[in-house]
């Protein structure tokens, strides 16, 4: 086994020698429009760099100095000597080595506290070889004093001669020591369990506390958690700075409990797609962009067309978790969308900003494919999604306790009955407000509880009454952002009385709304002013459409009385904007993990730039959480693992859409001796199947516990309607048109 895998190193080792420079190296900015080689060297916030010439740097061996703008402090250190030897010793749990690659380099075996760790090689066929790439990097290292040695081996170069080692800077995630935290032990507290118990409010009040702690690694546009120590984090291809199989990634595994980022390698470019979780914990992310490949963008990755894709990440809990991508036997039968449970709703054909009616995708679909209403996999018309153009892409939806589904579109709503394809029209949302892209706001399924027989009641808040009938060139980046919020019980009594209106506090665009187990809704992210998107309109802020951003979190009670629901009294204000592309969401600790924020095509350091900085907020609960006792949620009694189900959906979260965020009060039934048995919801449809967590207020134990609803059964699979979808469809339609239109 062991030979195998170092067989494997090797040979890897060999392929990175021997390719030809990838495509990703010819980075050109917005500005400029010139090509230019991209430089992954970053040192995030919170991480220290050490430049070849620090003192600290300790070298064996013969070395030599060489010196220009283009590297890190102007000087690089090289040897081409056998066995030569950098070294330093830091303290932290990252490392990351930057220099050259290109012809002259050979393999360097590289040595963290006297053992091997692994062999690289950033040797390059290239003529003028590439700088400050990130030619080594481990993330995960537990917090301490460590030493990194790299040993050059003086083999063979692309060259012909003896492989030069050489060292731009190190780079030092010094990370959480977790040790020093009041009441840790010495490992990160992984599973920490908690039980279930009645709303008790939240106010906010001082307490609340905003941190920034940690780096995405790559721009977080999508984010989901996916199980109790991890998150995972999605965004498109661009220049990240954190790089997997030699090019930069475009998705990571960030650990909840010691921030450390492990990439995911992904084929095709996710721009923009959607996401879920399937009833057997599997993770669903479904569409995304073609290539995007104007002179102005990330040159091409090596990707394929995202647009039909289909990438599944089968659960997993130690951060090994991959993402599996087959276009020819796995795909959706036509273009993009964004997803609710494992159903596939509208979306374009084709990349692009606000939506037409060439490009529109009026259609649901189903994964796994099912055979309704004679579909036979393919996907289904929903005559919704023609009415709501022009701005109704990312369709706010879900799952209602009757099995049917609630869907906000542009200023519409409506019920869809998708087992019976029908329409029921709810009444329009008031004072024209639109509230999905590119004039995004956001909603939340308000809790569902008992108490009220589960009477699902929705609110939708922010967005833009701006008028989508415009073209991009007569909107601005300075016009106001709706205040909004609507809710309406969506019963027959419900519809009836109609949208109840609020104010927020402050007016939002790109709003993030996220249910906290107080059965409270947290209001953050977004833009005073614009419009979702980046290059469209006049007066862009670097590229963003939007402006103004809201700083300050705001509370909505919806059990307050009205007049009272909106508090962001003491609420702390974050520096950092957070406007297109970010995402913010609860975690399983019960604090709010916010990141993201990136209005532009690649990579941007200019205003508003590209955000990597992860900030936490805490409500006053957690900060309790090292003095109070956790409990564990126990297995239930077999053939009955559904009265553990959880109820908080944390949900799949991009473009201010929180697919999948729900939360349920679940019924106390016995309480003593450490125990509290809890009923399950009594029907699957008010938690769908899937995975969950379960969270008490009473106890003060915040951490969420994990649990699968039901019994972890996958959904149905219909294998006709899987052939007939593969056998009407094309895997990379748009690339293949591409190829056909370049052959004419
Ligand atoms: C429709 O949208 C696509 C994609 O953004 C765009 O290429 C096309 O020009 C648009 N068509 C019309 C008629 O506006
Ligand atoms: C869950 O179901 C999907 C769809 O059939 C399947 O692709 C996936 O592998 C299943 N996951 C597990 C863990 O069984």
């Amino acid at each position: 086994m062991l030979c195998h895998a170092l067989f494997l190193a090797l040979l890897a080792a060999v392929s990175i020698a021997a390719k030809a420079p990838s495509a990703w190296n010819g980075h050109t900015d917005v500005v400029s429009h010139k090509l230019a080689p991209f430089t992954p060297y970053y040192v995030p916030p919170g991480a220290k760099s050490y430049d070849s010439a620090s003192p600290l740097v300790h070298y064996t061996g013969k070395w030599h100095d060489t010196y220009s703008s283009a590297y890190v402090h102007k000087s690089l250190r090289w040897t081409s000597a056998r066995n030569a030897a950098v070294q330093l010793t830091f303290t932290g749990t990252g490392i990351e080595v930057f220099g050259n690659a290109g012809k002259k380099n050979g393999a360097v075996k590289v040595y963290i506290d006297g053992k091997l760790v692994q062999e690289i090689n950033p040797g390059l066929d290239v003529v003028t070889p590439y700088k400050q790439q990130r030619t080594f990097w481990k993330f995960d290292l537990v917090f301490g004093k460590h030493t990194i040695k790299l040993v050059n081996e003086a083999s063979k170069a692309p060259s012909g001669k003896p492989g030069v080692l050489d060292l731009d800077a190190f780079v030092v995630t010094r990370g959480r020591d977790w040790a020093a935290q009041p009441g840790a032990k010495s490992s990160p507290p992984t599973r920490l369990h908690a039980v279930l118990s009645p709303r008790k409010a939240v106010s906010a009040s001082a307490d609340w506390k905003l941190t920034q702690e940690g780096t995405t690694g790559v721009h977080a546009m999508q984010l989901a958690v996916i199980s109790t120590t991890h998150a995972l984090v999605v965004d498109k291809v661009e220049h990240n700075p954190l790089t997997v199989d030699g090019h930069p990634a475009w998705a990571a595994l960030y650990n909840l409990d010691t921030h450390a980022l492990t990439p995911i390698t992904m084929q095709s470019n996710s721009f923009c797609a959607g996401g879920s979780f399937l009833s057997n914990g599997t993770l669903i992310n479904v569409g995304g962009n073609p290539i995007v490949e104007d002179h102005t963008a990330s040159a091409d990755f090596g990707d394929v067309d995202g647009l039909q894709a289909i990438r599944l990440v089968e659960p997993c809990d130690s951060g090994d978790c991959t993402m599996y991508e087959n276009h020819d036997r796995i795909r959706m039968a036509v273009l993009d969308g964004t997803t609710l449970s494992a159903i596939i709703i509208g979306g374009s054909k084709k990349g692009g900003w606000i939506n037409n009616a060439t490009v529109n995708n009026p259609t649901v679909e189903y994964f796994p494919p099912k055979n309704i209403h004679g579909s036979k996999g393919m996907p289904v018309h929903v005559p919704f999604l023609d009415d709501t153009l022009p701005s109704n892409l990312f369709p706010l939806a879900f799952a209602l306790p009757d099995g049917t589904l609630f869907m906000a579109a542009n200023r519409d709503a409506m019920i869809y009955d998708w087992e019976n394809n029908k329409e029921r029209r709810l009444p329009q949302l008031p004072n024209g407000v639109r509230v999905t892209y590119p004039m995004a706001g956001t909603a939340v399924l308000l809790p569902l509880s008992p108490a009220n027989d589960y009477a699902p009641e929705v609110l939708v808040c922010g967005g833009s009454a701006i008028d989508d009938s415009r073209p991009s060139y007569e909107m601005t980046s300075q016009e106001p952002a709706s205040a909004q919020c609507v809710r309406m019980t969506l019963t027959n009594e419900g519809i009836a009385r109609g949208w109840e209106v609020e104010q927020m506090p402050e007016a939002r665009l790109m709003p993030d709304a996220v249910l906290l187990p107080t059965g409270q809704v947290l209001l953050v992210n977004g833009a005073g002013t614009g419009i979702s998107g980046y290059g469209n309109v006049r007066n862009q802020i670097g590229a963003s459409n939007a402006d103004h951003p809201v700083l300050t979190p705001v509370l909505y009670d919806p059990a307050a009385p009205a007049g009272h629901r909106f508090s962001s009294d003491g609420m702390p204000t974050s520096d950092i904007p957070r406007m297109y592309h970010s995402v913010a969401t609860l975690t399983p600790r019960g604090d709010v993990m916010i990141a993201g924020s990136n209005p532009n095509l690649d990579r941007s350091e200019m205003r508003y730039g590209t955000e990597y900085r992860v900030e936490w907020l805490a409500p006053p609960i957690c900060s309790r959480r090292a003095r109070r006792s956790r409990m564990q949620m126990r297995s239930c009694p077999s053939g009955r693992s559904s009265s553990c189900s959880g109820p908080h959906g944390l949900g799949y979260v991009t473009h201010a859409v929180h697919a999948n965020s729900r939360l349920v009060e679940l019924q106390i039934l016995r309480r003593g001796d450490g125990v509290l048995e809890v009923a399950a919801p009594p029907s699957g449809k008010i938690y769908p199947p899937g995975p969950g967590f379960c969270t008490s207020l009473r106890t003060g134990a915040e951490q969420g516990d994990q649990g699968h609803g039901w019994d972890g059964q996958g959904p149905p699979v219909d294998e006709a309607a899987i052939a007939n979808v593969l056998s009407n469809s094309q895997a990379d339609q748009y690339e293949k048109t591409k190829e056909d239109s370049s052959s004419e």
